[in-house]
């Protein structure tokens, strides 16, 4: 059943342009609310907000340069009270401690992965202050509550953002602004395109519910965070898995 628990709420979300966060967009604006999709992918953000129409719009987004988070909040608030953020821009590549690249690959995670996610609380907070209120939701991983192989660049930024989510959620308490981290399992998405089909089908063999979750189902639980349902909850790791954390 759809609601209006956003109307006349605007919210911001970095990573937008497809995946987990293209479906929140989606669910933000049939609920009422008005987005702003930032991204790095120029073609399929503006092509996510026209077919979402007036409540949505692009704005070019690279989450490691402060600069454009500052533009992005601008034109957040140009379209109303800005009641949240959610951080989903995020990058993931195998890699091994030994690879040869392995610094720069491990560099460019923090870069946009841990960075990207402490810009975007520290850009977007005077907006929230002056809503009167306010929700982030930090997209983490089961990475982030456990680990997996060949992943040690993107295991430190995943639990950097569950450590930092709680950090900020309890800096903001004061101010009405509620800070969560989402932690998804294997999600039919163009991040899980790295690895090969045989990868794939091995891990959805260790899933107890056997299959892969979908972006819908992901945002289902962040645009629950994003409500008032759920506020009495701050500084909480929700992990939605199909089980993996069992
Ligand atoms: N799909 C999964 O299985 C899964 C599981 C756990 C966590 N996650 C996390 O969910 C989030 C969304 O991933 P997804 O599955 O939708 O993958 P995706 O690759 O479809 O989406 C990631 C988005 O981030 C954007 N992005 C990358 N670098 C950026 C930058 N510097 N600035 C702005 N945007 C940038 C990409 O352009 C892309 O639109 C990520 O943080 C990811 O780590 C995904």
């Amino acid at each position: 059943m759809q609601t209006r628990r956003f109307a006349g709420r605007v919210f911001l979300l970095s990573g937008a342009a497809r995946g987990l966060g293209g479906a929140q967009a989606r669910r933000i604006v049939a609920d009422g609310g008005s987005v702003v999709i930032g991204d790095v992918l120029v073609q399929a953000g503006q092509a996510l907000a026209a077919e979402l129409g007036p409540a949505a719009q692009f704005v070019e987004l690279d989450v490691t340069e402060p600069d454009q988070w500052q533009r992005a909040v601008a034109a957040a608030q140009a379209m109303g009270p800005v009641h949240g953020l959610v951080n989903n821009a995020g990058v993931y590549a195998p890699v091994p401690l030994q690879a040869d690249d392995g610094l720069a690959q491990f560099e460019r995670h923090v870069r946009i992965n841990q960075t990207g996610v402490f810009l975007g609380m520290r850009s977007v907070v005077p907006a929230l202050k002056s809503s009167g209120a306010g929700s982030i939701v930090n997209i983490s991983s089961t990475v982030g509550l456990r680990s997996a192989p060949n992943a040690i660049a993107y295991t430190a930024t995943k639990w950097a953002v569950r450590g930092m989510t709680k950090a900020a959620a309890l800096e903001l308490v004061r101010d009405q602004i509620r800070v969560n981290s989402v932690h998804p399992g294997p999600i039919d998405t163009d991040m899980l395109s790295v690895r090969t089909a045989e990868q794939n089908q091995a891990r959805i063999a260790q899933i107890p519910m056997g299959r892969l979750g979908t972006a819908e189902e992901v945002a289902n639980l962040v645009c629950f965070l994003l409500s008032d349902e759920s506020r009495y909850m701050t500084g909480s790791e929700l992990a939605v898995d199909g089980g993996c954390a069992l």
